[in-house]
């Protein structure tokens, strides 16, 4: 085995772990190799050359000897020509031979050089294939793990920025009185113990300050501000709510007010007055569904004093006029029925007092599908009218609620 093969072997056998220089290495030991095989033929064939030159140049002087014998001696005529035949064939021989040796050795070299050459190369490509295919593991290998650790550095970052999120956020909505989501309180400008609360994204909703801190009565959300307890106020759920933030000018509705509602059904916009009116105001709330009732008395009667539920036809205030004790400063009438505003009337004569208020929350299909809404609201404002109200608004309660208006309405004392 050649040194090169020894090589060549090393390197199959040891592929996995070849490099750039165990490449290098073989092609080095091949050049070598071929050097020293390429000399030796040319030092053979030199050598060869010179016995030729020397056996031709013998040839010659051995000629030259037989000739000058002949011409002492005539008789050795024949002798120069058998001398002159053996050395012709001796010359011939001596350049076959060489040309033979020479041939068969440059074909062994050549053979040598191309097989070293062809099987270096074939290491070679094996090797290269083997280090790209390595190197190729490797770089996924280094890929896939440093995606895997970025990817989980990123969800622990991810995640601790929500944990930190949630966490300021129920700071402030369980409590926490600074905080950098800048929730914030404020009083309605215009109407007491109603606040505007700007939230997370600068959202705005009304709110009211909770007189049953902890308990909620329809999913609405509670946030603290400063150690208070607000209720977020939502107009799509309260027409009450909806008027207000279309901008209705009068809500007679303050701390201490004495209220009738009309059609309480479970308690939404009662239990948003009952915070305004807080514990020295009342709310009579008169509803006719029993389900309703068992609601509002459930979820919001029971856990507020100020609240008393009446199970009754709102078109009947005889019926539950005796047990309301005194005269009333505003009725909230919310029914939904054709005869709202006669209704709403009929219990200002059995029970409001001198000055006190109406709020009609206008249903106009519960009234007329045929009429447009707006003829509807003045029809029932004139109804109103015709019993002695001043009218002082009718706001149209859209997007918070379709086809409705709240009609608010006085009635003087001289009635
Ligand atoms: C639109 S819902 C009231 C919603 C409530 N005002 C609120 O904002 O949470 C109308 C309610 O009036 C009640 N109602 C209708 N006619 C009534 C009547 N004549 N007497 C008492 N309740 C009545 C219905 O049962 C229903 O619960």
């Amino acid at each position: 085995m050649t040194a090169a093969e020894a090589v060549v072997e090393e390197i199959a056998n040891n592929a996995l772990t070849a490099t750039d220089e165990t490449v290098l290495a073989v092609a080095v030991v091949v050049v070598v190799e071929t050097v020293l095989v390429v000399a030796v033929v040319v030092v053979v064939e030199t050598v060869l050359v010179v016995a030729v030159e020397v056996v031709e140049t013998a040839s010659e002087a051995a000629a030259v000897a037989v000739e000058a014998a002949v011409k002492e001696d005539p008789n050795a005529k024949e002798t120069k020509t058998a001398v002159t035949a053996v050395m012709a064939v001796v010359v011939s021989f001596v350049k076959v031979a060489v040309v033979v040796v020479v041939v068969s050795f440059v074909k062994v070299a050549v053979v040598v050089v191309v097989v070293s050459f062809v099987k270096v190369a074939a290491v070679a490509v094996a090797v290269a294939v083997v280090v790209v295919v390595v190197s190729f593991v490797k770089v996924a290998v280094v890929v896939v793990v440093v995606s895997f650790v970025m990817a989980a550095a990123v969800a622990v970052v991810v995640s601790f920025v929500k944990v930190a999120v949630i966490a300021t956020v129920t700071l402030v909505v369980d409590g926490g009185e600074t905080s950098k989501v800048h929730i914030k309180i404020r009083p309605h400008p215009q109407f007491k113990e109603i606040y505007q609360a700007m939230l997370e994204g600068g959202v705005q909703r009304l709110a009211t300050r909770n007189l049953t801190p902890g308990l909620t009565v329809y999913g609405e959300r509670l946030i603290h501000v400063k150690n208070v307890e607000y209720r977020i106020w939502d107009a799509f759920r309260s027409k009450l709510a909806g008027g207000i933030i279309k901008g209705i000018q009068n809500v007679p509705i303050e701390a201490g007010s004495q209220i009738l509602y009309l059609g309480a059904a479970s308690g939404t916009t009662p239990s948003h007055i009952s915070d305004i009116i807080g514990e020295n105001g009342h709310a009579y709330c008169v509803e006719f569904a029993s389900r309703s009732l068992r609601d509002l008395v459930n979820n919001v009667a029971a856990h507020r004093p100020n609240i008393s539920p009446f199970l009754e036809d709102a078109r009947k205030p005889e019926k539950y006029a005796i047990f309301i004790p005194r005269k009333i400063d505003t009725i909230y009438c919310d029914v939904a029925q054709p005869e709202q505003a006669k209704l709403l009337a009929d219990n200002a004569d059995a029970l409001l007092k001198p000055n006190g208020w109406v709020m009609l929350a206008c249903k106009s299909q519960s009234i007329d599908v045929t009429m447009t809404p707006e003829k509807v609201y003045k029809q029932e404002a004139s109804i109103l009218r015709n019993r002695g109200f001043n009218v002082k608004e009718i706001v149209d309660l859209e997007p918070y609620d379709k086809a409705h208006a709240m009609i608010i309405a006085q009635r003087p004392s001289s009635t």
